[in-house]
């Protein structure tokens, strides 16, 4: 069996530093390990006018911020192929077999669709497209026989669904797709980056992101500011590390290289840890650490952004190219779904 890598993201803001953690970077480093076939990323456009068709202009200028993103970070066209979903006409269609697949009910109890709804306010009137999009999702994967799906874990329930349409799809017409796995990052603190104001997840509708293409004193600002632990009040005080952000975020970046380089005082996290939590240490001190880890990471993803950002028509060509290809692809799966279906009824006439 080939290995084969399908992920994508949403194109309806730019991307954060929960992205980078959750699942950015895992991406770059499967690209590079060389141990994938072949490796598809998407920007999931059509997914993402599921709950914004009323601003279509908002995706559109979303998927040049993503596919920078993208860049900046280390997914190389060379090595992936980056796409655009709506492209792939033949995603659509693989979405309508499989809808055949899936009860309401199902989607319903899908949880990241219920806390989406809920979030959204749709009540009792839900779009149809943005409750199926977890079988639109199905398609994208099982389009590019993928069987790795590198991602958040806010994306699990997606995976679950997907692999019971596989094997319904499987065992009513014949072995046909590929079951994909989901891979997720191995820092616990990684699986859901909270917001800098110490919210569970970051969002643009809180306010509480740190962009991959903020410049230095915004991000800065972000740092110096960031909600910490509201009971360690003075310095001497001790403080909890658990539930506040900017451990957290230590957790999720900080090496020990970066203690010696920035804070040599501490071998590590534990030993800065132990002080806060028995008291004596200020957070100005825990935040300027942070600050000064943050920079030397999102410096060369900025650089390397706004480099890329001074030919977005070269960004577009890229896209095209990729999207094509993905076509093909999605275009010879399509084939064998309609074989194995036996609705294949003028294959013969090409
Ligand atoms: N749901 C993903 C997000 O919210 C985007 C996405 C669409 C995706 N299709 C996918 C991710 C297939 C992995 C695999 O960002």
């Amino acid at each position: 069996m080939k290995n084969i890598i399908l992920t994508g993201d949403r194109p309806s803001g730019k991307l954060h530093i929960g992205h980078y953690v959750g699942s950015l970077k895992r991406r770059v480093e499967l690209q590079n390990s060389g141990k994938f076939d072949k490796i598809y990323v998407m920007i999931a456009d059509a997914q993402a006018l599921t709950d914004n068709f009323d601003n279509p202009e908002k995706v559109r200028a979303n998927i040049t911020e993503v596919a920078l993103d993208y860049m900046a970070c280390g997914i190389d066209p060379a090595k992936s192929t980056i796409f655009v979903q709506s492209h792939v006409a033949e995603l659509t269609e693989l979405t309508f077999y499989y809808m055949n697949l899936v009860t309401l009910a199902r989607l319903e109890r899908n949880p990241t669709v219920k806390a989406e709804l809920k979030q959204k306010n749709f009540e009792l009137s839900i779009p149809m497209g943005f409750l199926t999009y977890p079988v639109s999702q199905t398609a994208d994967i099982t389009a590019f026989k993928a069987n790795t799906v590198p991602v958040g874990e806010d994306q699990l329930p997606m995976l679950e669904q997907a692999r019971e349409i596989v094997r319904s799809f499987n065992g009513l017409y014949g072995e046909t797709l590929i079951e994909p796995k989901a891979v997720l990052p191995d820092n616990k603190a990684c699986l859901r980056l909270p917001g800098t104001d110490g919210m569970a997840k970051m969002s643009k509708s809180l306010g509480n992101c740190i962009y991959l293409s903020d410049s230095a004193d915004e991000i800065k600002r972000k740092v110096m500011s960031m909600y910490t632990d509201p009971n360690h009040i003075k310095v001497t005080d001790p403080g909890d590390t658990k539930n506040n952000p900017t451990f957290i975020y230590l957790e999720a970046f900080s090496t020990d290289e970066h203690f010696q380089r920035y804070l040599s005082e501490y071998a590590n996290l534990g030993e800065l840890k132990a002080h806060y939590e028995r008291g004596g240490l200020g957070d100005m001190k825990v935040k300027k650490f942070l600050n000064a880890v943050m920079q030397e990471i999102l410096e060369p993803i900025r650089l390397k952004r706004e480099e890329l950002a001074k030919d977005i028509p070269a960004v577009w060509d890229m896209l095209y190219k990729g999207s094509e290809e993905a076509r093909k692809t999605a275009a010879a799966t399509l084939a064998d779904v309609k074989k194995a279906m036996r609705i294949d009824y003028f294959a013969d006439r090409k």
